[in-house]
């Protein structure tokens, strides 16, 4: 374990990162590619560099071009980048390889707060790389939340960050599809909000609507039981909720969405199986 760290990247979840750092005691040194966005971090002790340097490096910017512009000409031999900025699985392999090229180790990251939740109790991050410098660098890390290490392939931290991400989004943009929905009969927002705390705690609970862990049993064993609750049921199902958006003359970007995939497995040979039919869709486009 080392007592230094520099963070580049000072957007908004770099500037945290670096404050957070500051907090645990470490000797902090800051770059960001515009210089005056590290003085409130000097203020509060960090030191400016020239350029991004240090053994430890932990970088937090827009994307994966942001690193390569930054890094340019940067001796990275023996260096260790930790970089939680977004990107696509792909471009995570790739950099990956181009910081190895240059004799330094990328452990990619995935972190699942935003600005105030980094280093609250709860907050965690995807990381991947080699274990042994995931393992080197944790009790550093684990100032930003814990440390989640989920292997060695460099593009499964940021696999498992936008799997997350996507729930998170598709479940939030389905509840404003809905809530939009009752409000085009003059039902506001805090009526309905009672029944949808309830459906999104019951799916992740065990009981009979606990369908996360139902339907997470059910592509594990490649079996969709559908006797209770037929696909074809609810594809039938989706298009009346689709005809209740068009008639309300709300966007139905989603909606649509739900009822084409749901119609495709009920045609294409699941009309008698349950809703976990749908991932075989989803496995082949
Ligand atoms: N904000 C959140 O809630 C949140 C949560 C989880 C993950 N993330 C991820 O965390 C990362 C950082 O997010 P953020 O909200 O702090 O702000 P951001 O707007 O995504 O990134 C801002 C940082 O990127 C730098 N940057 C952009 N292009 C650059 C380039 N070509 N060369 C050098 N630096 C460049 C900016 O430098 P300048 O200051 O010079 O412009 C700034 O330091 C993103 O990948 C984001 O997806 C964000």
């Amino acid at each position: 374990m080392t007592n230094q760290v520099t963070v580049v990247g000072l957007g908004p979840m770099g500037a945290t990162m670096a404050e957070r750092f500051l907090d645990a005691g470490y000797d902090v040194t800051v770059w960001n590619r515009t210089a005056s966005k590290a003085a409130p971090l000097v203020a509060r002790g960090a030191r400016p560099a020239e350029r991004p340097t240090g053994d430890l490096m932990v970088i937090s910017q827009l994307n994966y071009r942001a690193m390569y512009d930054s890094l340019a000409g940067v001796d990275l031999k023996g260096k260790v980048l930790v970089n939680l900025s977004s990107d696509s699985p792909k471009v995570l392999r790739e950099a990956a390889s181009w910081v190895a090229g240059q004799g330094g180790v990328l452990v990619t990251a995935g972190i699942m707060v935003p600005p105030p939740g980094i280093g609250q109790p709860g907050s965690y991050a995807f990381y991947s790389g080699p274990g042994e410098v995931i393992e080197r660098h944790s009790q550093t890390l684990r100032a930003l939340g814990d440390v989640v290490d989920v292997g060695t392939d460099p593009g499964l931290a940021m696999l498992y960050y936008q799997a997350q991400l996507y729930v998170f989004w598709s479940t939030l943009t389905s509840f404003m599809h809905a809530t939009a929905l009752l409000g085009s009969a003059g039902v506001k927002p805090g009526q309905g909000l009672p029944y949808f705390k309830e459906t999104v705690g019951l799916l992740a609970s065990d009981g009979p609507m606990g369908f996360l862990q139902q339907l997470s049993d059910e592509i594990e064993a490649g079996e969709y039981p559908g006797e209770l609750n037929s696909m074809h049921m609810m594809a039938v199902g989706a298009e009346h909720a689709l005809d209740a958006f068009r008639d309300a003359g709300l966007e139905t970007t989603m909606p649509e969405a739900l009822k084409a995939l749901f119609e495709r497995t009920d045609r294409e040979g699941h009309g008698a199986d349950g809703l976990g039919a749908v991932i075989e869709m989803i496995k082949k486009p």
